[in-house]
């Protein structure tokens, strides 16, 4: 079928004004969610990031740091880590992982950390120092004492948190 010149040119006209938003559109980063370990205290919390995620649209998948070692993380371009203080901070998954040198140079980290009550600054210090040394500066980072919050509190946090991932 042949087209005449004014046809061929208003078909092309909308072939881009299609196409130019679209490839606009930045490309949706590849999320990492990082979380201590599965325990009773991690779980609510895994389940608010979990949620949040989904409801704001970001694929993403997760990984306790122990598990870690099997994932490539050249696959993400954003951590999102949520660590909590377990023994008086004598005791951090995520910080031991950090401490092995992981090749997360560059990337952009979310770090949330949580405590009942004791030692919250102390593993909100060691994680950003080590995410620091490792070149992955976290472009944001909430500490959060729960001793007085609540489920519902919780869960809003961790919406607003992952509302700022990019
Ligand atoms: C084994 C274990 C040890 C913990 N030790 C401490 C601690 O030393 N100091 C503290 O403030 N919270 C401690 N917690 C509480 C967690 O940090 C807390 O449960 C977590 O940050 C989530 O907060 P939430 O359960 O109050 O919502 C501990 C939790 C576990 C499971």
């Amino acid at each position: 079928m042949k087209l005449c010149r004014r046809a061929r040119l208003t078909v092309i006209a909308v072939m881009a004004m299609t196409i130019a938003p679209l490839s606009a559109q930045a490309p949706t980063p590849r999320v990492l969610f990082v979380y201590d370990e599965v325990n009773d205290q991690t779980k609510p919390y895994i389940a608010h990031f979990r949620e949040a995620f989904t409801s704001s649209g970001i694929p993403f998948d997760e990984a306790a740091a122990v598990d870690l070692e099997s994932k490539d993380l050249s696959r993400y371009e954003v951590l999102v880590l949520h660590g909590i203080v377990q023994a008086f901070n004598s005791k951090s998954p995520i910080r031991d992982w950090l401490k092995t040198k992981p090749p997360i140079a560059g990337k952009r980290v979310y770090l949330f950390v949580t405590a009942n009550r004791w030692f919250l600054d102390n593993l909100f210090k060691d994680l950003n120092g080590l995410l620091e040394k490792n070149g992955a500066k976290p472009v944001d980072a909430v500490s959060m004492a729960t001793k007085e919050t609540d489920d519902s509190l919780e869960k809003t946090a961790v919406k607003s948190f992952v509302g700022k991932v990019r």
